[in-house]
């Protein structure tokens, strides 16, 4: 274990697919407690960087140190670490034949082992963490909204206690309400100091929950910054138009 404040450190992180570089140096940390926002265009590698944290793609060089331990090192049980990494997808990926109660349990069961009672009052805390509804805990995903089923995912990450929660545009197949339910929660998370690791087009969240931005561009960090001077005042021009496109920035109040 490090004595180090940093649940991770990414040093110089490449990945090619083929003859593509799609990550082409990427270092930064996330320190516990934190909330860290990535921004950057369709394409750039950001779903890519990601995925490595957990190896579900594999790098090509560089490091990724969790907890004090670089996982890319051959000794690693990648099991083990993924235990401790919470994953948020676009796609909610929850259980289809399982109610929301039991997407949060299975986890608590099989990976932690918790006997049925201890499971059962974990689940039943996390699901109240993402405000699900009472009458919404024994119904199955078909049931549910988008916006419930993404809140499913997240109690279903925060229940197993992880390090760290990485999640990849977690609003982005949402309309705006039910956008705002989860963007609710996931604020919420970051009063509470959960570490998190945040994918999204979502400026206002940026804007109000995040310690720092980071612009990923080319397949690097382009530039990064305390989320108000790098969405009002950007340094470099890529970052510039980016940000023109996604967002009208009068939206957020302005600087
Ligand atoms: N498994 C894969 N095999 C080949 N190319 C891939 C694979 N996954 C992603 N890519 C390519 O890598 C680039 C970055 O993709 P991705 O990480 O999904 O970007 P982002 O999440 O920023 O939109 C894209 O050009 C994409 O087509
Ligand atoms: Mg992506």
């Amino acid at each position: 274990m490090s004595e180090s404040n940093d649940v991770l450190v990414i040093r110089n992180l490449t990945k090619k697919f083929g003859e593509k570089p799609v990550l082409r140096g990427v270092s930064f940390n996330v320190e516990r407690g934190e909330t860290k926002v990535i921004i950057g265009p369709s394409g750039a590698g950001k779903s890519t960087l990601l995925r490595c944290i957990n190896r579900l793609v594999e790098p090509n060089s560089g490091e990724i140190i969790f907890n004090g331990v670089n996982i890319l090192s051959g000794d690693v049980d990648i099991r083990k670490v993924r235990a401790r990494i919470g994953f948020v997808f676009q796609h909610f990926n929850i259980f289809k034949h399982l109610t929301a109660l039991e997407n949060v349990k299975i986890g608590l069961r099989v990976i932690r082992g918790l006997d049925n009672a201890e499971a059962e009052d974990k689940a039943r805390k996390a699901l109240k963490a993402v405000h699900l509804e009472d009458d919404a805990y024994d119904k199955y995903p078909a049931e549910l909204s988008g916006g419930q089923q993404q809140r499913v995912a997240i109690a279903r990450a925060l229940a197993m206690e992880p390090e760290i929660i990485l999640f990849d545009e977690p609003t982005s197949a949402l309309d705006p309400q039910l956008a705002g339910e989860v963007l609710d929660v996931m604020r919420d998370l970051a009063r509470r100091k959960v570490t998190m690791l945040v994918v999204t087009h979502e400026i206002g969240f940026a804007l109000n929950a995040a310690d720092e931005v980071l612009f990923f561009y080319d397949g690097v960090i382009w530039e990064k910054g305390l989320p108000k001077d790098l969405v009002y005042h950007p340094q470099r021009e890529e970052t510039r138009e980016f940000l023109r496109r996604i967002a009208d920035l009068s939206m957020f109040g302005g600087e």
